[in-house]
C-alpha cells in the first residue's frame, strides 16, 4: 500500500532569494506582538503622566506633577528641620562642653566626618592620616603644629594657615636660609646633620657638632633650644620621627634652603559654625586631641 507523502506546508516567502537562501515571510509570534503593543501603550501613557520630553527650558512636566528635584528639596528641608535644634546647640555651646554632652558629641562627630570627607580629605587624606612629604599633616596623631585642644583646632580650621584671605589666619614664616643667603652652604650642611642627630638618625658627628651652633643661632628662636618646636609659631618638633616634608638629607637641605610656607584655606565662609565645630570635634576625638 503506498502512502501519500505528507505534504509540508511551505511558508510564504518574500520572493527574495540569494544563492538558494530564501527570505521567509513568517508572521510574528503573537506573544511578541502583544508585548510590543503593550510597550507602545505604556510609553504613551508614561510620557503623559511623568516628566518626559525635553524642551528648551526643561521638560514636559507630566500630569502627575512628579519632580525628583522637589523631592530632594523636601528631603533636605525635612533633614534641616529635624536637625535644626541640635545644630543651633552645637553652634552656641562652649567648645569644651561639646565633648561632655554625649548626644551632642555623637552628632558632632558623625556630621564632622562627612564634612571632613567632603572638604578636607583631598589634602589630609581620607582617614585624616595626612600626606607625609607634601606638608599635609596627620590630624589623628598626637603631634600638633598649632595645638590639639578643641579651641586650637577650631581656630586653625576657622581662619586657616598662612592664607591671604583671613587676617586671623595662623601665620609664621621660616626664612629661606639658602636662597636669601642667610647661611653659607657648609653651614646648611652642618645644621642638616644636626637635625638628623636630634631626630635620632644616622649623621656625621663632626658636621653635627658645628651644626649645633648654627642651630642655636638661627633656628632655636622658632624650633626651641632643644628642637622640640614652638606651637605659637607653628614651628614643628624636629626631634620626633614625624615629618611634614621629610627628614632625609636632601629634603632637609631643600627645607633649609628655600623654606616651605604651607598654606591651608580658612573655612569660616565656606562652612557654617556648626560644621566647623563638627569637624573640629571629629578631629579632636579621632586621635590625640588635647
Ligand atoms: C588645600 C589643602 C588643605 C585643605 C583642603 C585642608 N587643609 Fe588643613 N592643613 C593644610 C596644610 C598645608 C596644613 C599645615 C600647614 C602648616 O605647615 O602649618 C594644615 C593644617 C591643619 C591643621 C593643623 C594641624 C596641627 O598639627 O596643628 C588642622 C587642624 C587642619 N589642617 C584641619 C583641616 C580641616 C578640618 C580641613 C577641612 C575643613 C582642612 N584642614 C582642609 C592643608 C589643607
Ligand atoms: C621664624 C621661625 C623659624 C625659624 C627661624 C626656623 N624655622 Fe624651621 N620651620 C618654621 C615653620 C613655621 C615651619 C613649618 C613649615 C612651613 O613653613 O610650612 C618650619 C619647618 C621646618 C622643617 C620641616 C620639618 C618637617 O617636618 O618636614 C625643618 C626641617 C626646619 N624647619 C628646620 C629649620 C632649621 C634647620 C632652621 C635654622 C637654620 C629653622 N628651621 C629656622 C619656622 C622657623
Amino acid at each position: 500500500m503506498s502512502k501519500k507523502p505528507i505534504e509540508k506546508k511551505q511558508p510564504s516567502t518574500t520572493g527574495h532569494e540569494w544563492d538558494g537562501i530564501k527570505e521567509l515571510n513568517n508572521p510574528l509570534p503573537r506573544w511578541w506582538l502583544w508585548t510590543f503593543y503593550a510597550c507602545v501603550v505604556w510609553g504613551v501613557a508614561y510620557s503623559i503622566a511623568m516628566p518626559a520630553w525635553p524642551l528648551i527650558n526643561g521638560a514636559t512636566p507630566g500630569v502627575l506633577g512628579k519632580s525628583t528635584r522637589a523631592d530632594v528639596a523636601a528631603e533636605i528641608a525635612r533633614y534641616n528641620e529635624a536637625n535644626g535644634p541640635i545644630e543651633a546647640k552645637l553652634a552656641s555651646v562652649e567648645l569644651t562642653d561639646i565633648a561632655q554632652d554625649p548626644e551632642l558629641s555623637d552628632y558632632a562627630r558623625n556630621a564632622g566626618e562627612s564634612v571632613f570627607e567632603t572638604w578636607c580629605a583631598q589634602c589630609h587624606g581620607a582617614g585624616a592620616q595626612g600626606n607625609a612629604g607634601l606638608g599635609y599633616p596627620n590630624l589623628i596623631d598626637d603631634d600638633w603644629l598649632w595645638g590639639g585642644s578643641i579651641e586650637d583646632i577650631h581656630l586653625t580650621i576657622t581662619h586657616g594657615i598662612r592664607n591671604t584671605e583671613y587676617e586671623d589666619a595662623r601665620l609664621s614664616e621660616m626664612p629661606a636660609f639658602g636662597r636669601d643667603e642667610l647661611l653659607e652652604k657648609d653651614q646648611i650642611a652642618q645644621v642638616v646633620q644636626f637635625v638628623q642627630q636630634i631626630s635620632g638618625q644616622d649623621h656625621d658627628a663632626d658636621l653635627a657638632l658645628a651644626g649645633a651652633t648654627v642651630f642655636e643661632e638661627n633656628c632655636a628662636s622658632c624650633h626651641a633650644d632643644d628642637g622640640t618646636g614652638i606651637r605659637e609659631l607653628g614651628a614643628p618638633n624636629l626631634t620626633d620621627a614625624i615629618w611634614l616634608y621629610g627628614g632625609d638629607t636632601q629634603t632637609l637641605t631643600e627645607t633649609v634652603n628655600n623654606a616651605r610656607y604651607g598654606v591651608m584655606p580658612g573655612w569660616k565662609e565656606r562652612l557654617t559654625e556648626a560644621q566647623i565645630r563638627a569637624v573640629a570635634s571629629y578631629i579632636h576625638s579621632s586621635g590625640g586631641g588635647e
